[in-house]
């Protein structure tokens, strides 16, 4: 999604420029561009490429200053092209960037177009430099405090002017914005690790903000215009995505990472204890009465999953909501739930907004599993687990969801015990599975081979169907997500139990129905559900586990995991699902990692 990076200093900033877009690449975006401060002109080039493409288009213009700011762009408000994409100029004295989305654009559009502007895009960023324009007194920094007050939605926006060469004026509300500062030079991105290399003196922006960057000055102040303090944190933000190395795609490798990338969550964990997720944990678990999962996509699917098991573990009971549709919602809040988000990024605009609104209505136990110890999330929660996933490049969620699933089995287990319903045995034996789980996953791993024989099938198909019963319901709905995302087949998920109320009507031979099959309590229901299917024509490819005496036969198609893994074997249903989907993607010729229409960070609402 839309990445912001601005810099004033006494170098040329073009590099830095560039360098930070890339780093900002893996969130997805379709155009992007930079504009600096040169001979007393605003200059700038922009892409509907790649930031390779910008960069070889800056060298040839030789586009070099001290003072800019670049921008990659996800698009919203109008299409992605070249005139849509950021910096957006206004009568060629303001330049500015904006992550997020204006909600009062047409209105501030008609009474800009009233004072004569005229609109080259059909962004609602646009508005925001002609705005800028319209109200500026000779002084950026105070203009734009002026400028914000007439804004509705979300913004983090940076902006320059041609009449003040060494000032970039940064403002956020809703959208991530961080300061960098040096010596001499200061920055503004959207991430700190657009700033990896530049800078580890991070200040984080809060909602409201305006801040003032010159070469020896950053001066904040909040939405009410006083001066602001705001901590300056050493940060070492991941240094951009790692290399490839034997793999094809970024995709392929999270999936292969994941053995390595659960045994990092694990690190450290030699006991279930509560303060795992923080040092006033142990109170706080004592005391709720309920959880209340926040979430989206798969995040929400690991969190469809973590009800399971805190319902059978710890017999706490669960609600999980969709953080886009619960932020909306009329809902009955419970002072005393422990409101739990889910974020690999941790930047996710709903699940924040979501998180913002369930505070509002009182509800102040607040815990996250997140990917990004520095992100807004994590800052924002009281109590919070860090997956150790790595940084996860491809758009398909994939080691950040079964790491999401370690940290969220170590919570059932942190609040079954802080409920008293966890024995020592039992503590030792759930241990004792969850170290085991790299060698697990890694096992599964190797049936890649035989899941690429049926990946030719299903890249003919334009339809699929995912099963799963319980606690493998989610896990059906994640393996169809995935299938669409990344290979456009349309995919649909259901408990098994729900074929003969309405998908049924669907099967035919031409629909591959793709049923997860543990050897669990279930498994003789998901068998008869399995008849139905079979009976109607429909194609079953099975993953059955090595017990669950499931035989191929015609039409029936199984692959088997290795072990039955009881109440952690969602996360090993989960890996074959992933290859399935990339090898499927792959045969199909997808883009595999940017998957279209699609952003890694979903910054906007
Ligand atoms: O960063 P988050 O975990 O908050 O992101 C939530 C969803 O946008 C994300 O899981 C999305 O559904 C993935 N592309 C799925 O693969």
């Amino acid at each position: 999604m839309c990445g912001i990076v601005g810099a004033v200093a006494q170098r040329n900033i073009t590099p830095i420029l560039l360098e930070g877009l890339k780093r900002l690449e893996y969130r997805g975006y379709d155009s992007c561009g930079i504009a600096l401060h040169i001979d007393g002109k605003l200059q700038r080039s922009r892409s509907t490429s790649r930031v390779a493409e910008l960069e070889k288009q800056v060298e040839s213009a030789h586009l070099a200053g001290f003072t800019g700011i670049a921008h990659t762009r996800w698009a919203t408000h109008g299409a992605p092209a070249s005139h849509n994409a950021h910096p957006h100029f206004s009568r060629e004295r303001i330049a500015l960037v904006h992550n997020g989305i204006i909600e009062n654009h047409d209105e501030l559009r008609a009474e800009l177009k009233a004072a004569g502007y005229v609109f080259e895009s059909q962004t609602d960023t646009e508005v925001i430099a002609h705005l800028i324009d319209h109200l500026y007194n000779g002084d950026l920094f105070d203009t734009v405090q002026l400028a914000v007050k007439r804004l509705t939605g979300a913004y983090a926006i940076a902006v320059f002017c041609r009449d003040e060469p060494h000032r970039v004026v940064g403002a956020r509300q809703g959208s991530p914005l961080i300061v960098g500062v040096g010596q001499g030079e200061n920055f503004l991105a959207s991430d700190a690790m657009a700033l990896a290399g530049t800078t580890d003196q991070i200040i984080y922006l809060e909602e409201g903000d305006v801040v003032d960057l010159q070469l020896q000055r950053c001066w904040i102040v909040d939405r009410t215009g006083k001066a602001a303090q705001r901590e300056v944190r050493t940060v070492h933000a991941h240094t951009g995505a790692a290399e490839l190395g034997p793999y094809r795609h970024y995709m392929q490798k999270e999936i292969f990472e994941q053995p390595r990338a659960i045994a990092d969550t694990l690190e450290g964990v030699t006991c279930i204890m509560p303060e795992l997720f923080g040092d006033d944990a142990f109170r706080v678990f004592q005391q709720i009465d309920s959880v209340l999962i926040l979430a989206c996509g798969t995040s929400y699917y690991a969190g469809l999953t973590a009800k399971y098991w805190i319902e059978s573990v710890a017999k706490v009971p669960v609600n999980v909501e969709i953080a886009s549709e619960y932020r909306y919602r009329d809902s009955v809040p419970n002072p005393n739930a422990l409101v739990v988000t889910i974020s690999q990024s941790g930047e996710t605009a709903d699940t924040l907004a979501a998180l913002k609104h369930a505070r509002a209505l009182g509800m102040l136990h607040t815990l996250t599993i997140c990917n990004v110890a520095t992100s807004a999330m994590v800052r924002e929660c009281a109590l919070a687990y860090i997956t150790r996933a790595g940084v996860e490049v491809g758009v398909a969620s994939t080691k950040a969801f079964t790491t999401q699933l370690t940290a969220l089995f170590l919570l059932t287990l942190a609040l079954a015990q802080s409920k008293g319903r966890l024995s020592d045995q039992q503590e030792a034996a759930h241990l004792k599975a969850m170290r085991h789980l790299p060698a697990a996953v890694t096992a599964v791993l190797a049936l890649e081979p035989q899941i690429i024989a049926w990946a030719d099938d299903f890249a003919r198909k334009e339809n699929a169907l995912f099963l799963g019963r319980g606690l493998h319901y989610p896990i059906a709905l994640e393996g169809a997500l995935k299938l669409k995302e990344i290979s456009y087949i349309h995919a649909e998920a259901y408990p098994a139990g729900e074929l003969k109320h309405g998908p049924l009507a669907l099967v035919t031979e031409e629909m591959p129905v793709v049923t997860v099959a543990p050897n669990d309590a279930l498994i003789e229901k998901l068998k008869s559900n399995m008849h139905e299917v079979r009976a109607r024509g429909g194609q079953l490819y099975v993953f059955a586990d090595a017990d669950s005496r499931i035989a191929p036969s015609e039409g029936i198609h199984v692959i088997r995991l290795p072990e039955h893994y009881g109440l952690l074997s969602p996360i090993l249903h989960t890996v074959p699902l992933q290859l399935l989907a990339y090898h499927t993607a792959l045969a199909r010729g997808t883009d595999v990692d940017k998957p279209r229409n699609l952003a890694k960070s979903v910054t906007v609402e």
